[in-house]
């Protein structure tokens, strides 16, 4: 079922998944872009957009409908914890926005793509469209999905991540031929782009659908990430060449990959550290100049003043605050080869300890 292309109409293939099998859909549907007759650059040759049979539908009524079709699959499909992706331009966003919340998705975020190479506006009649629109949604409010928030941010050079990215639309060696050289897919999608959807929002084997195949560039991504992948497309010469081009893909293991920056701290408890030999029952827990304050109890707990208190309101205490607690890995140290030394990289040290022995 996983790691293939499924060669046929995307609302009937859908409707053979089970519920709530896939983490990660990413849609590319039809924009029903409405044009007609031919377009021409300045210097006279022909400009091939997108007006495939793929993309006609009889009117706006009618495109709605199969959208709400396949929109409903996508959500009975999902996980719970799982999300979609779904990019369109102006022709179709508001409808298929529209049509998501109708079936109760909930908007996390709509992300403008901002093509940095776009196509001109050959006429100059109008504004240049130089970006789409990208709905991420998920089953339903308060929904818990999966979001590598550090991972955005490594990828955006350490500042968090928002809502405008900047690609270069597909071309060069990037974009797919046929064999007599000419593009083979109007409407495909730059890898780069892909390649941070499945990055931030799945895991590593996690399962990702494209309900939409065309080039297959979701699955290049999903599978250059480590992810399974399912994509549907019904255009034989699209999965044949699509195919092809997964041949050549193969897993890159990484920390974008892992999403290792995102990776929660191992839970480690005082007793444990004591019982292991970081910690002494009986020694002192000073503050940062190194004063004797309070002393560590057996079972991780501190004798201050002649109380015995949890490490977090002995913090407050010790450092004469209003509030009741406060965080005493931020607060306590420990003397080690004379020096005071933070508890937290005591625990760091532990940690490290314990992931090296696994
Ligand atoms: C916008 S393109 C997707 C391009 C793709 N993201 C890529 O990077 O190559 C939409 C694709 O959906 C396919 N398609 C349209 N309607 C379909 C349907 N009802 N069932 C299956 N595939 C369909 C078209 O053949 C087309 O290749």
């Amino acid at each position: 079922m996983y790691n293939t292309i499924i060669n046929g109409e995307t609302i009937h293939e859908m409707q053979q998944l089970p519920d709530k099998s896939i983490d990660l859909i990413f849609a590319d549907p039809p924009y029903f872009m409405q044009t007609n007759g031919i377009l021409n650059r300045p210097e006279g040759t022909e400009f091939h957009g997108c007006n495939d049979d793929w993309d006609k539908f009889t009117s706006l009524s009618d495109y709605a409908l199969f959208s709400c079709k396949w929109l409903a699959e996508c959500r009975r499909l999902l996980k719970p914890s799982g999300s979609v992706w779904v990019i369109g331009s102006m022709q179709c966003i508001y409808t298929l926005g529209n049509v998501m919340q109708g079936l109760g998705f909930w908007f996390i975020n709509d992300i403008i793509w901002q093509k940095s190479n776009p196509t001109p506006n050959f006429t100059g009649s109008r504004l240049n469209n130089s970006h789409e629109t990208l709905l991420w949604a998920v089953k339903y409010k308060h929904a818990k999905f999966t979001f590598h928030y550090k991972t955005a941010k490594h990828l955006n050079g350490g500042r968090q991540l928002g809502s405008v990215w900047t690609f270069p639309v597909c071309s060069g060696n990037e974009r797919l031929r046929d064999s007599e050289g000419r593009k083979l897919h109007n409407t495909q999608k730059p890898l780069a782009l892909l390649e941070r959807i499945i990055a931030i929002s799945s895991n590593l084997g996690d399962v990702v659908l494209d309900p939409f195949g065309g080039t297959m560039t979701t699955a290049a991504a999903a599978k250059k990430l480590g992810r399974k992948f399912i994509m549907i497309e019904r255009e034989k010469t699209y999965c044949e060449y699509g195919q092809r081009r997964l041949e050549e893909v193969s897993f890159e293991d990484s920390d974008i990959a892992r999403a290792v920056f995102d990776r929660k701290p191992l839970r480690v408890t005082m007793q444990e550290m004591i019982r292991e030999g970081a910690f002494t029952a009986g020694e002192w827990f000073t503050l940062k100049d190194g004063k004797p304050r309070a002393q560590l109890q057996p079972d991780g707990k501190l004798l201050y003043d002649g109380e015995i208190l949890d490490m977090h309101s002995c913090a407050a205490k010790a450092r004469n605050v209003k509030a009741k607690r406060l965080n005493g890995f931020d607060v306590w140290h420990v003397i080690r080869q004379g020096k005071a030394v933070s508890i937290s990289e005591v625990r760091e040290n532990f940690r490290a300890g314990l992931a090296r022995e696994n």
